[in-house]
């Protein structure tokens, strides 16, 4: 590229020019790399595959999900978030509020500091330990949460389900919720396709070229007018050839014999003419 040569015949103009090229790069980036929420999260145990599986559900992040469960007298609604503050409990994941009672008493299943997630091809199985501990049952151990989220493409964020609770046994009880969502399918079509990021990333190197360009041709080269364009006159010569390109290949007779057509239209427009008024004369 001509601006990048440039750059190194004169060194004082360097940073001006990074300048030029970082910023429209930068508003690019923020657009195509959105910020996710899945950061507050803290894995058990730290490892890349868990937050691949993570990444996939960052688009369920902030926000509450909200399940009623009714079993045997007793009624409990649970509450999820994804890496954030479940019903507004510091450091809950998942909770359960009591709802027969006067004071809504409220018990933390899992946290999502001690997180993990495993996942397959459309599904992912998220993890939430660490929770209060149980009263009588298994062994006081602390509660966990499991959360299974299925890929369903018609729902973004279904509803959430109590699948069931294990508590009685002595150990390794727990809490299973299902969910269904897109976000986990595998190529989800609610986010950007290759396709639609490929053209972003096009027209975000347009118009670096075109701003640094412009900005270029006119605060160094001092550039006015039309020449302001960055390499105005090979884009000019390029239009040209274009032309000729698309004149050569469209054009269904040689130019040559258009002079020569043009010059019988108007005769022949004259005898039509003639014609049509010997037609008319009689009436
Ligand atoms: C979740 O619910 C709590 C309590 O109702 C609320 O304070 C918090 O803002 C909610 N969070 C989101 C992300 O909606
Ligand atoms: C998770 O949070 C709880 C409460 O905020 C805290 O007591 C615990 O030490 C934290 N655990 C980790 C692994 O950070």
């Amino acid at each position: 590229m001509e601006v990048g040569e440039q750059v190194y015949s004169c060194p004082s103009r360097r940073p001006f020019l990074v300048w030029t090229l970082l910023v429209p790069l930068v508003l690019c980036g923020s657009v195509v790399f959105a910020a996710d929420g899945i950061s507050s999260c803290k894995l058990l145990y730290d490892s890349k595959s868990d937050w691949t599986v993570l990444n996939r559900l960052a688009p369920l992040t902030n926000k509450n999900f909200t399940v009623e469960s009714v079993d045997e007298g007793e009624s409990y609604t649970y509450i999820f978030q994804l890496c954030g503050d479940a019903g507004g409990v510091p450091g809950a994941g998942v909770i359960q509020v009591d709802s027969k009672g006067t004071e809504k008493k409220t018990t933390v299943i899992g946290t999502y500091n001690a997180t993990q997630a495993i996942g397959g091809g459309d599904w992912v199985m998220l993890i939430y330990r660490n929770g209060d501990t149980y009263n009588v049952h298994c062994s006081k151990e602390k509660r966990k949460a499991f959360i299974m989220i299925s890929c369903n493409r018609k729902v973004d964020m279904g509803q959430l389900e109590v699948l069931r609770e294990e508590r009685e046994r002595e150990q390794d009880c727990f809490y299973l919720f299902k969910m269904d969502s897109s976000a986990v399918c595998p190529d989800p079509p609610s986010n950007l396709s290759t396709g639609s990021i490929l053209l972003i990333i096009g027209v975000c190197l347009l118009a670096v070229y075109l701003i640094g360009g412009f900005l270029y041709q006119r605060l160094i080269v001092g550039a006015k007018g039309m020449e302001q364009f960055p390499n105005y006159a090979f884009w000019v010569e390029f239009g040209n050839l274009t032309a000729d390109g698309c004149d050569f290949v469209c054009r269904s007779q040689n130019r040559e014999d258009s002079p020569a057509y043009r010059a019988v239209a108007p005769e022949s427009l004259e005898e039509e003419q003639e014609e049509r008024d010997d037609h008319l004369l009689p009436m």
